[in-house]
């Protein structure tokens, strides 16, 4: 190992880039050709925008994977993180001891939570929560006397849980998968419902919404006195922000009851007001037996995940019976605190109705586009889960031949208009906009702006 003599604060943006080359291994495969990117270094955040080291400074349409819902440095969540790490930085000070924030931040998730949904497991990260909630469902059945029910329901493709050997083998990321097989055992999937793609190429509501009806044939299959969990999104948002159909969630929730699985809804990207509700569970009507949270947990200020879960379930873990689960960062009071200050800030300036707002301005301006556009197949957009999806034929929805090179005409493009794009190649050319609910509508009208134009390039360079 070399000692570093670089003054960093003088170092030039070659020196920065070169010495990402040498050392850093960016997450997804990505090889040191990223680093010649614009946008492969982030030098700051300014509200909704970002600043990258070449100086660029852009509106981000993603909230960072929605984990940023109210900006990259909202003054709320940075007056509560000071206070509480000028008292403690640490987490767990005492043998897990939890800090104060900790405290009322759970208090507010039973207030805003819907139904019996209570105590709230902490950990790190959306992965963690994910993996915590399977590891509740196995052990509850145990103590219930039930301990052949070991298996995990789960749906393909999208419908993406986190990067652990669990999460990834709960998840309908293809890709994500093989290279890493083999993969756990006892995960079975069904079909992720997908009205733009149905899977069974049906329609609804005559297809009688067979992709629920799915869980419960698979589910007397495996043998419901195997099966612990259904672990799923509800709008799939790692298929590219594909909601289910009307009634999907309910008929999921019964047939759960029916064959006694629990389920477990993953709000990781869904949670915390995106959805125009305090969780898309509520939304759709059910209260699931555990919530999978993460990102705006925090807002996106830093690692802080958590499993919710009902109290019918989680009182019967006493005694003897006490869960044997826990991580050295469960629960960061600084992080604990800038969730409570987010949740107070979407309730003062009523951030559910502005994201149920911004839904609709979006739907309707994107809609326009559509019909303009020779290639946007698709635009599906809900509150803050926005999708445009992007097709070389717009009647047989055929995707591109080179998805990625698409990708990059739509990012240069968004650039060229003051926006940062995430375009998703996973399953088409989707672009994810997981907008801050702190946007103007002057804001998103610079987005519209840029998908117009990328929509235009695209169009020109690809049909
Ligand atoms: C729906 C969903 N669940 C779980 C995760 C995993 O969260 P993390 O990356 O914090 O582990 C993600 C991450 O993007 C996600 O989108």
């Amino acid at each position: 190992m070399r000692q570093s003599t670089v003054n960093r604060a003088s170092a030039g943006l070659g020196k920065l880039i070169a010495t990402a080359k040498e050392y850093v291994w960016p997450a997804f495969g990505r090889d040191s050709t990223f680093f010649d990117l614009p946008v492969s270094i982030v030098s700051a955040g300014e509200g909704n925008y970002v600043i990258d080291c070449y100086g660029n400074r852009l509106l981000e349409t993603n909230s960072c994977g929605a984990a940023a819902s109210l900006g990259f440095n909202h003054p709320a969540l940075l007056a509560a993180m000071k206070e509480q790490m000028d008292k403690i930085t640490m987490t767990t000070p005492n043998l897990f001891a939890p800090t104060e924030p900790v405290v009322w931040l759970s208090e507010k998730l039973a207030q805003i939570s819907p139904g019996s949904l209570k105590y709230t497991i902490y950990s790190s990260n959306g992965s963690d929560a994910n993996e915590t909630a399977m590891k509740v469902a196995r052990h509850y059945w145990k103590i219930l006397g039930k301990a052949t029910k070991y298996k995990v329901i789960h749906r393909y493709p999208g419908d993406y849980h986190g990067m652990s050997m669990s999460t990834a083998s709960a998840s309908g990321h293809i890709f994500r998968r093989t290279p890493f097989e083999p993969l756990m055992a006892g995960f079975v999937a069904i079909h992720s419902p997908n009205c733009y793609r149905c899977p069974y190429n049906l329609t609804y509501p005559g297809c009688d919404l067979l992709c629920a009806e799915e869980l419960g044939k698979v589910i007397e299959f495996e043998d419901p006195s195997t099966v612990a969990c259904f672990i799923t999104e509800s709008t799939n948002t790692g298929l590219g922000i594909v909601p289910p159909p009307p009634g999907y969630m309910k008929r999921v929730r019964e047939i759960c009851d029916q064959y006694e699985i629990l389920l477990v809804c993953d709000e990781v990207i869904t949670g915390f007001a995106r959805s125009g509700f305090w969780f898309e569970c509520e939304k759709q009507g059910i209260v699931p037996d555990m919530l999978a949270l993460g990102k705006n947990l925090s807002w996106g200020c830093g690692a802080l995940a958590g499993t919710h879960v009902k109290s019918e379930v989680a009182e019967v873990f006493t005694g003897k019976n006490t869960l044997q689960h826990g991580y050295t960062f469960g629960g960061t009071g600084y992080l604990a605190a800038a969730g409570v200050a987010g949740i107070e800030y979407v309730e003062k300036h009523n951030l559910l109705a502005r994201a149920t707002e911004i839904g609709k301005i979006m739907a309707k301006k994107l809609g326009a586009l559509k019909e303009k556009s020779a290639v946007i197949g698709d635009v599906r957009a809900d509150a803050g889960l926005i999708a445009v999806e992007l097709v070389k034929d717009k009647k047989t929805k055929e995707l591109f031949a080179d998805r990625a090179a698409v990708a990059g005409v739509v990012g240069k493009v968004g650039r060229e208009n003051g926006v940062l794009f995430a375009c998703s190649t996973w399953y088409g050319d989707i672009l994810w906009m997981m907008v801050s609910l702190t946007m103007t509508n002057d804001e998103l009208a610079m987005i519209v702006n840029a998908v117009d134009k990328a929509a235009a390039a695209v169009e020109k360079q690809f049909t």
